[in-house]
């Protein structure tokens, strides 16, 4: 779907992030390379297959064709590019901050590679602290110095509000688009490269249908600065949403009050809204623990501290060890029980089991000799291999995991647990006794199959 506004696009870093916005900005008809230094990553993507569990992305992959390409030689991507997104990782330090590392050895790539009188965007999607942006357009100044070579680069910042399992779907179907920079070039290019997610022009994918009544995603300007802190300010605040409705539902369990009907009846209020106030285990992923404690470093930096922040993380811990003490109260002894523990990943839709919530109840609970089985629909193998010396009994099917239990933990809240036959189960174990960690069970079908049933706030 060649057009005459269509942008030569190179991503760098084909992670969560890169790979989805790459195969995205494709399907809207952009050309676009994607360079990663992995050769084995780069020769799966080639032959079509995703390194990550991401519902369609390996579909519309295949589809790409020639406006998708992959390299491990960032030249090659350079090569009449009119725009360069550094989409690498920004693991955690030691200290919480955010490691910049990866995003300015690229940033320095970039500068070695640029030629005479190139015109090029250079924009900063990795999740990056408060001046970030400011150090990418610098160290590209002085490798430019350095090689003598006049090239004209402009810097933006555009930070992604994709969330894992819904990645595609986001990026088609924003909120909005956030542009930080100083800069015109950068805006109309950025403004031409996203026109047709902002005008909703582009003929959905395969799978991925507009949504009914959907409004048009604006497209937010501002400073670079804003930018970068839109991003972390935005986690935080979802995080500490769903902190929040967990405080709450610790209050509930106390008074008799059901967290689910508590959440119901606040979310209509239309200034706080209904999503993310899913009482339960609380928040895990590769985003919020390190975006909260990256945004928490940042104001360590300015002698500023965040209350909210720290007890929002504080009441997010706080969540997983209750899991455990909810098991403890319900079986008593916990020391050679047999537990099943049903999803590891740290949501649905995914097999990341990064800081999982499923996966930290499992540590704890083998610390108290509790007999473990696992089971995940789809993060069974990633699970072993963030665990691989732990004695855990991983299991191909819940039936599986379930059989001869004492308890049986729900950590994540995959579907298929939904429409499990409780009833059949409740018979296969030795105690039928369920701990909803996620308040997706019907409690009063659970009880009348004959399980004792534990849930979060209710
Ligand atoms: C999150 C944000 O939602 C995205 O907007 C953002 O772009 C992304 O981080 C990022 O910074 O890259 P993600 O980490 O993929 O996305 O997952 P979420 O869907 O936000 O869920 C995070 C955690 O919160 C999960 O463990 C989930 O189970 C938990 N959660 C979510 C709840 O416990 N309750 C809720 O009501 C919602």
């Amino acid at each position: 779907m060649q057009n005459s506004s269509a942008l030569q696009v190179a991503i760098v870093g084909t992670g969560y992030v890169g790979l989805t916005t790459g195969v995205a900005l494709a399907h809207l008809g952009h050309t676009v390379v994607g360079v990663d230094q992995d050769p084995g990553k780069v020769q799966m993507l080639r032959e079509g297959r995703s390194p990550i569990h991401e519902v369609h992305l390996e579909d519309l992959l295949r589809a790409s064709g020639e406006q998708l390409r992959f390299t491990t030689h960032l030249s090659e991507g350079l090569q009449g590019a009119d725009v360069a997104i550094i989409a690498v990782g920004t693991p955690p330090k030691p200290n919480g901050e955010a490691d910049t590392r990866y995003v300015e050895a690229v940033a320095r790539e970039i500068a070695q590679h640029l030629t005479e009188g190139q015109r090029l965007v250079v924009v900063v999607k990795s999740t990056v602290p408060i001046g970030s942006n400011q150090r990418v357009a610098s160290v590209i100044a002085r490798v430019l110095r350095e090689r003598q070579v006049q090239a004209h680069v402009s810097f933006a910042s555009n930070p992604e509000f994709l969330r894992e399992g819904m990645a595609l779907y986001d990026t088609f179907y924003p909120d909005r688009i956030v542009v930080g920079t100083a800069d015109d070039h950068a805006t109309t290019v950025l403004r031409q490269l996203y026109r047709p997610l902002l005008e909703q022009t582009f003929t959905p994918p395969p799978g991925l249908p507009r949504p009914s009544a959907f409004p048009l995603p604006p497209l937010v300007t501002t400073d670079t600065t804003s930018a970068e802190m839109i991003k972390y300010a935005a986690n935080a605040f979802l995080a500490t949403k769903i902190s929040f409705i967990n405080e709450i539902a610790g209050l509930c369990e106390r008074v008799g009050a059901d967290v689910t009907e508590v959440a119901r009846g606040m979310g209509l209020d239309t200034r706080i809204g209904s999503r993310f106030l899913q009482a339960g285990l609380g928040w895990g992923g590769s985003c919020f623990p390190k975006d909260t404690q990256a945004l928490q470093a940042v104001a360590a930096e300015y002698g500023y501290t965040m209350p909210i922040i720290q007890a929002a993380r504080d009441v997010n811990a706080r969540q997983r060890k209750l899991m455990v003490e909810k098991l403890q109260r319900t079986l008593k002894v916990l020391r050679g029980r047999t537990v099943a523990v049903l999803g590891l990943a740290f949501k649905p839709g995914t097999d990341d089991v990064r800081d999982s919530a499923g996966m930290d109840v499992l540590r704890m609970l083998l610390e108290c000799d509790v007999h473990l089985r696992a089971y995940d629909p789809v993060a069974l193998d990633a699970a072993q291999r963030a665990l691989p010396d732990m004695e855990v009994d991983w299991a191909y099917t819940a039936q599986e995991a379930l059989e001869g239990a004492d308890a049986v933990l729900i950590a994540t809240e995959w579907e298929e647990f939904q429409t499990l036959d409780w009833a059949v189960l409740a018979t296969r174990m030795r105690t039928p006794v369920v701990v909803d960690g996620r308040n997706v069970l019907n409690p009063a079908a659970l009880r009348a199959a004959g399980f004792t049933y534990v849930g979060v706030g209710r």
